[in-house]
């Protein structure tokens, strides 16, 4: 609840649709840490994090990566590496590049203040140029998102077509305020909590008598087709010498700047370039690692020898490990595979 906040009467001209959205939203919405007065900072930490990462995950990380790096000056001072390990278990490791990029840039040629000068930033979309002029600025902009898009395009009943957001734009353009950001996060939210994409809430909602599409909701608002999940083996090398374990860091776009074992060649067949092998020992480390696009089947071989990369201690690694790299060690571990011998 946001009951903190005085209810308000209805600004001259507030069209009743959005009036009662806000009132709504200032009874039911989530006190969400990223919604309290937030600086272009914050709302381009927190709408990059929100892109591929659920609020339950965000409402740990975003405060823990604020006091990380609490502006732009302090993130642009840290190296990317160093902020990619920050991003370590978010996945989707690309965003924290464009974040120390884009704190990189503010530093050098100072803070934009419009969405088409925000845009010229990496990794900064339309939805996300929008909500930094909406919620940081106080500016007039429309963030459209995919749950904004279902339930706008149900709201006008709009049929989803390559131009779907200049016809929601279109549509909401007189009910849009100079001062846009609380309409934008009523938008969000009734998109999470009552116009959900399969069974939505419509007799909760506080504007379904205003809803051109109620009736006929399958025909709006459809979620675009999932990708499809792809099956890939990885066979992972343990190299091993005096009970340390060589690792590199990863380039692929995937997982890249995150460290990992090296892979073997050729699915499984043939050992990893720049490794020199001894003795060759399989091990039953075997699991299915899921990203949202993929499925890794890993498996694992400990190699005895040497390498290029870096040695670190399998106990106790000190470099930001991938996910699968992190489970396979661990299970290496307790497996007794890095037991003196
Ligand atoms: N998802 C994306 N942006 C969000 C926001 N500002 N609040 C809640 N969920 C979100």
């Amino acid at each position: 609840m946001r009951g903190t906040k005085a209810l308000r009467m209805p600004a001259f001209g507030e069209p009743p649709f959005v009036h009662r959205l806000l009132e709504w939203y200032r009874q039911a919405g989530r006190d969400l840490p990223w919604r309290q007065a937030p600086t272009a900072y914050q709302v381009v930490v927190s709408e990059l994090m929100l892109q591929q990462t659920t609020v339950a995950t965000a409402l740990i990380r975003y405060p823990r990566f604020l006091q990380a790096f609490p502006d732009f000056w302090s993130l642009a001072a840290a190296s990317e590496d160093e902020v990619v390990a920050e991003w370590a278990g978010l996945g989707y490791y690309q965003r924290a590049r464009h974040l120390s990029r884009i704190a990189r840039r503010v530093v050098a040629d100072g803070m934009p203040h419009t969405e088409s000068a925000w845009r010229q930033m990496p990794g900064v979309g339309p939805y996300t140029a929008a909500a930094i002029i909406a919620f940081a600025e106080g500016g007039r902009a429309l963030a459209i998102d995919v749950n904004v898009r279902r339930t706008l395009s149900r709201l006008f009943a709009l049929r989803d077509t390559p131009q779907i957001d200049a016809a929601i734009r279109a549509a909401m353009e007189p009910f849009l305020p100079p001062d846009s950001g609380e309409l934008n996060q009523a938008l969000i939210e009734l998109g999470a909590l009552i116009c959900r994409p399969a069974r939505p809430h419509c007799d909760s909602c506080p504007v379904a008598q205003a809803c051109a599409g109620r009736d006929q909701l399958a025909l709006y608002g459809r979620p675009p087709a999932k990708p499809a999940v792809r099956d890939e083996l990885v066979h992972l090398v343990a190299v091993r010498r005096a009970g340390r374990l060589l690792v590199r860091q990863r380039t692929t776009r995937l997982l890249q700047g995150l460290w990992g074992l090296p892979q073997a060649q050729e699915h499984g067949h043939g050992l990893p370039d720049r490794v020199q092998a001894g003795d060759v020992t399989p091990t039953p480390v075997h699991f299915t690692h899921r990203f949202t696009h993929r499925r890794w089947q890993v498996q694992c071989t400990v190699v005895d020898g040497d390498g290029e990369g870096r040695w670190i201690d399998p106990r106790a690694p000190d470099v930001a490990l991938a996910g699968p790299d992190r489970r396979a060690i661990q299970m290496l571990v307790e497996g007794g595979f890095f037991d003196a011998r």
